[in-house]
């Protein structure tokens, strides 16, 4: 019985997909190529435990699987605003399509779910057990409303059907195979920087985020799926909180770069402050980030290097 990977063409997809082969599973990748693309699971084309699937989950579909991780929603916020009604959908339509199908195969899922379902938060740092803040109407509201509905919906399959699901709450997550074109902060900074553009902070830079190298939260992410009996949702996340115009100055200083840094008005809704509590993830599943920042750059800026020079 096989591991299926919505959304496993893109950035996190990728590299859970690789994981998952490296620990003897079969794979099957599925994607529609929204925001995700060939080239970042090209190397893993011929391994005969991964099978790829080109498809649109808002369209009901059928497989046999054990387990099912759920990536399939596009995650930056300019790819997710571009077509607000499809990332509602993704996250509405879609997901139900997914329950559908591990209700029928008595599969496991696993729900990426996001730390925007808290909004511009009140509550510092942010609790599994916080309602959030959020605008129901805004420009970000297709995805953070639409995580949250995915949530709900994730419960109800729970409470109705007995499925077996959890759900992950996603902090900011950084590494290679992110887009040159992502649009998330630290692929823009890191992208500006080494072409010798102006890097462009939003409103003064003191709003704080906190960043996650990709192989913690894809061990993260393998854990929470294999814990017995944990429905969650569990935060997943860096602890170390940074504001946006120091993340600047440290990219400029590790690219070398001559690149000036540029203010840009802040966009409507941008949360101020954003950190999680992982005291949760700590006791249930025994995780925590081990790639602290300057390494896991140093890692995504190479990785850029090849890209952008
Ligand atoms: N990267 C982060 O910092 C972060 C933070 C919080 C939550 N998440 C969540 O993790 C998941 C993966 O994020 P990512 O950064 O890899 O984003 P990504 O955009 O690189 O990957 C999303 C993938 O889903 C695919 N997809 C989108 N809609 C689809 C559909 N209808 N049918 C099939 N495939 C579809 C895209 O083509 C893409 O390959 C997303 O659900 C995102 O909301 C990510």
């Amino acid at each position: 019985m096989r591991v299926l990977v919505t959304g496993g063409a893109g950035f996190i997809g990728s590299h859970l997909c690789e994981k998952l082969l490296n620990s003897g599973e079969s794979v099957v990748c599925l994607d529609n190529y929204y925001t995700g693309s060939r080239t970042k699971i090209e190397h893993l084309i011929g391994n005969k435990n991964f099978r790829l699937l080109e498809k649109d989950l808002t369209s009901p579909f059928d497989l046999r699987v054990k387990r099912i991780f759920n990536l399939a929603c596009p995650a930056s916020p300019p790819q997710y605003q571009k077509d607000a009604i499809y990332t509602i959908k993704t996250n509405t339509l879609a997901m139900i399509n997914v329950l559908e199908l591990a209700r029928k195969n008595r599969a496991r899922i696993l729900q990426a779910s996001t730390s925007e379902v808290y909004g511009n938060p009140l509550v510092h740092p942010q609790t599994e057990d916080y309602w959030g803040n959020v605008n129901p109407i805004g420009p970000r509201s297709c995805y953070d409303e639409g995580k949250r509905i995915a949530e709900s919906l994730a419960y109800a399959y729970r409470l109705q059907h007995g499925v077996d699901v959890r759900i992950a709450r996603i902090f900011n997550t950084y590494g290679p195979r992110m887009d040159v074109d992502d649009g998330r902060v630290v692929s823009n900074f890191i992208v500006q920087a080494l072409k010798g553009e102006d890097i462009t902070v939003f409103g003064d830079g003191s709003q704080t985020r906190s960043f996650c190298y990709i192989s913690d939260m894809v061990a993260g992410l393998c854990l929470m799926m294999d814990a017995e009996g944990l429905a969650g949702p569990v935060n997943l996340g860096s602890t170390s909180e940074i504001t946006v115009l120091d993340l600047a100055i440290k990219i400029k200083r590790m690219t070398g770069s001559s690149s000036r840094i540029k203010r840009h008005p802040l966009p409507e809704d941008d949360p101020t402050r954003r950190r999680p509590d992982i005291d949760l993830a700590k006791r249930k599943i025994g995780w925590w980030p081990k790639v602290d920042l300057d390494a896991g750059l140093r890692e995504t800026i190479k990785y850029f290097e090849k890209r952008v020079r």
